[in-house]
């Protein structure tokens, strides 16, 4: 029986093999250890791989991804990701990255039912219920989208900044910032939502702040 899967393992053998081409040390040197300084939170969707849209190799980011870029604080999966990228990676950025055109939040737009994943959407639909006077003046339905999507990547910004591994980090002095961010999969440009958040006292202000920015900036994609 041929391997369904034998295209992707010729790829790696070319991938590693050019790789090592370019610097023999690459592996010998990453294998020893990891010392990202970014921690990213995104979305599952195949069409956003964290390293390669900000043209970053292997090693540089750690990352967590989920359906609609989520951060619930009963998730341990996150949580724990969250723990680990700050008390033992000490990554300096946590950076939320939500991207336009999100299937699961416009599956929160359609109130489609899709089967289990729509209880891990009501997380979503917890921001769009929290800013549904923002969102019922947008027509066509493609902005009503954007905008939450950008609102979802604030939302959950301002989720990691009240887990208790970043205020403990804040409160030791532990440098560490906290970002939200938009992605455009129309042309492969990222948008900064201008959340930036690096300390407890910072965080209401910055969120505000992203929030004012955001309701005054017209809703075209990067
Ligand atoms: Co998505």
């Amino acid at each position: 029986m041929t391997n369904p899967l034998q295209n992707l393992l010729d790829g790696n053998r070319r991938w590693s093999a050019a790789m090592h081409a370019e610097n023999p040390h690459f592996f010998e040197q990453l294998a020893k250890q990891q010392s990202p300084k970014y921690l990213w939170i995104g979305c599952s969707d195949s069409r956003v791989p964290a390293t390669q849209i900000v043209d970053l190799p292997p090693g540089e980011i750690f990352v967590q991804r989920n359906v609609a870029n989520v951060v619930a604080h009963s998730d341990l999966n996150c949580l724990s990701t969250i723990q680990f990228a700050v008390d033992v990676l000490k990554v300096e950025h946590i950076i939320i990255v939500g991207h336009y055109g999100c299937g699961g939040v416009q599956a929160v737009l359609d109130e489609r039912r899709l089967g289990l994943v729509d209880n891990w959407l009501r997380h979503v639909g917890d921001v769009a219920e929290k800013h549904s006077a923002v969102l019922a003046g947008l027509d066509p339905m493609s902005l009503r989208n954007a905008r939450l999507c950008e609102l979802n990547a604030i939302e959950q910004a301002t989720n990691v900044c009240r887990t208790t591994m970043v205020m403990d980090a804040w409160e030791r002095g532990q440098q560490l910032s906290v970002h939200a961010w938009c992605y455009s999969l129309d042309n492969g440009r990222m948008r900064d939502l201008a959340m930036h958040v690096d300390s407890r006292s910072a965080l209401q202000p910055a969120y505000e702040q992203s929030l004012q920015r955001l309701l005054k900036m017209p809703l075209t994609q990067p």
